[in-house]
This record gives structure tokens, C-alpha cells and sequence, in this order.
């Protein structure tokens, strides 16, 4: 039986090539350690906005803009990103890739940190991704939840870090993490999963009559 990542191997390699701005941002964020999806993610992404079809995204952890990139590149007409980070320097260039990608009028940026922005957002937001500070990730999610168009979807990002959970290990982070995964997986407002994809990417739709 082929290994693990022999297979990962064979699939980055069948897919089609992220094109150029993609291809830029991707290499800019791993030379300058910026932490930004993998492209597996990028993808999921993608899939996942194409079949939600969301008027309103939101995103927590803009970044140089590589994974609001994939989302806004499947938005239905009309659909728009909001995206939080608190980092003018790093949103700035975000801008700079979008406008070349041709997605800069669905994208709106917020620079300010995302727990002081979450409570005055109106609801029915349909499709969320969650990827900032780790520590925060639970206030997030009770942040969003009210804001959640019903059926809507959250991705969040990390949730398996690299392996640290899994390994026992006790650091700030994996300690908040590990207690996310629980609550995720087990909230009552949520049919949630965490798929092994890029870093562990979790998945939950907000039920309907939750
Ligand atoms: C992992 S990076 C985001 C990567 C991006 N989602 C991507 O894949 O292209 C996390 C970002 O969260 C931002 N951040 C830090 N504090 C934040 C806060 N309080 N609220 C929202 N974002 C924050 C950081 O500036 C950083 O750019």
C-alpha cells in the first residue's frame, strides 16, 4: 500500500496549477514565514464557498490575503468577504495581490482584532473561516455562532498543529486548541467534523433549529 505521503504527493500534483498570483503569495508567505494555508486548504476552501454560495463570508486572520483569495475567487454575484486583522502592513499587501486577481471590490478589510469586531456584525453570516490567534479560537466561535445564518458553515484552520495535540504536548496554544476541538466537535449548535487536510481543517454547519 502506497505511504501517506506518497499519496499527498500524487495529489498535489494532479490538481491544476494555482495560477500566478496564487503561485506568488504562496512562495512570499513560506520565504518570510508568514503563516498562510496550504494549498490543500486553498482548495477545500474554494469547493466549499462554490457549494455554499454565501452573500456574506467572513474571515478571522486576513494575513496577506492568500486564503480570502481562494474564497473570493468562488463568491456567487453579489457575494462579499469581510476579513479581520489587525496587521495594516500585512493587509495592505493583501490588497496589492487581490487587485491583481481582480477580487478587490468583494473584499472588505477590517483592521482592527476580531473580538472587538465580532459583536457588532449583523447576523446571517453564511460561510466563516477561522484562522488567527489560537488562544482566542473558542471566543471566536461563541462570537460567531449568533451571527451565523442558520445551515451556514464555519472552516477554522490549525486543529491539529501540527501534530502537537496528538502528541501530548502543553504549551499555550495546543492546550487551547485541544479544548476547541472538544467543544467544536461537541456543540450543540453545530454537526461538526475535523478533517486531516492541510494542518487539520474543522468543518461545522450551524443547525438549522439549533
Ligand atoms: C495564520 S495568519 C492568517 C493566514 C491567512 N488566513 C491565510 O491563510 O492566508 C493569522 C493572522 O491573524 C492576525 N491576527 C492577530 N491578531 C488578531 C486578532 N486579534 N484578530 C484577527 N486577526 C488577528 C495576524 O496578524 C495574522 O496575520
Amino acid at each position: 500500500m502506497p505511504a501517506v505521503s506518497t499519496d499527498l504527493e500524487y495529489l498535489e500534483g494532479v490538481h491544476p496549477p494555482l495560477g500566478p498570483v496564487l503561485e506568488e503569495m504562496l512562495k512570499s508567505g513560506r520565504s518570510e514565514g508568514v503563516p498562510i494555508v496550504q494549498p490543500a486548504v486553498g482548495r477545500l476552501l474554494r469547493v466549499l464557498v462554490t457549494a455554499v454560495a454565501p452573500k456574506r463570508v467572513l474571515e478571522i486572520g486576513t494575513a496577506i490575503g492568500f486564503s480570502t483569495l481562494w474564497m473570493a475567487s468562488a463568491l456567487p454575484a453579489g457575494g462579499r468577504i469581510d476579513t479581520i486583522d489587525p496587521d495594516r502592513s500585512r493587509t495592505d499587501r493583501a490588497r496589492r495581490y487581490w487587485l491583481r486577481a481582480g477580487v478587490t471590490d468583494r473584499v472588505r478589510v477590517i483592521n482592527e482584532p476580531a473580538l472587538r469586531v465580532l459583536p457588532r456584525l449583523a447576523p446571517g453570516i453564511e460561510f466563516a473561516f477561522i484562522d488567527a490567534i489560537k488562544t482566542e479560537y473558542s471566543a471566536y466561535l461563541d462570537a460567531l455562532l449568533p451571527k451565523m445564518a442558520p445551515g451556514g458553515v464555519i472552516a477554522v484552520d490549525n486543529l491539529t498543529w501540527s501534530g502537537r495535540i496528538a502528541a501530548g504536548e502543553h504549551d499555550e496554544n495546543t492546550e487551547a486548541l485541544r479544548a476547541f476541538n472538544e467543544t467544536f466537535l461537541h456543540h450543540e449548535q453545530l454537526e461538526a467534523t475535523i478533517l486531516p487536510v492541510g494542518d487539520g481543517v474543522g468543518l461545522g454547519a450551524v443547525r438549522p433549529h439549533a
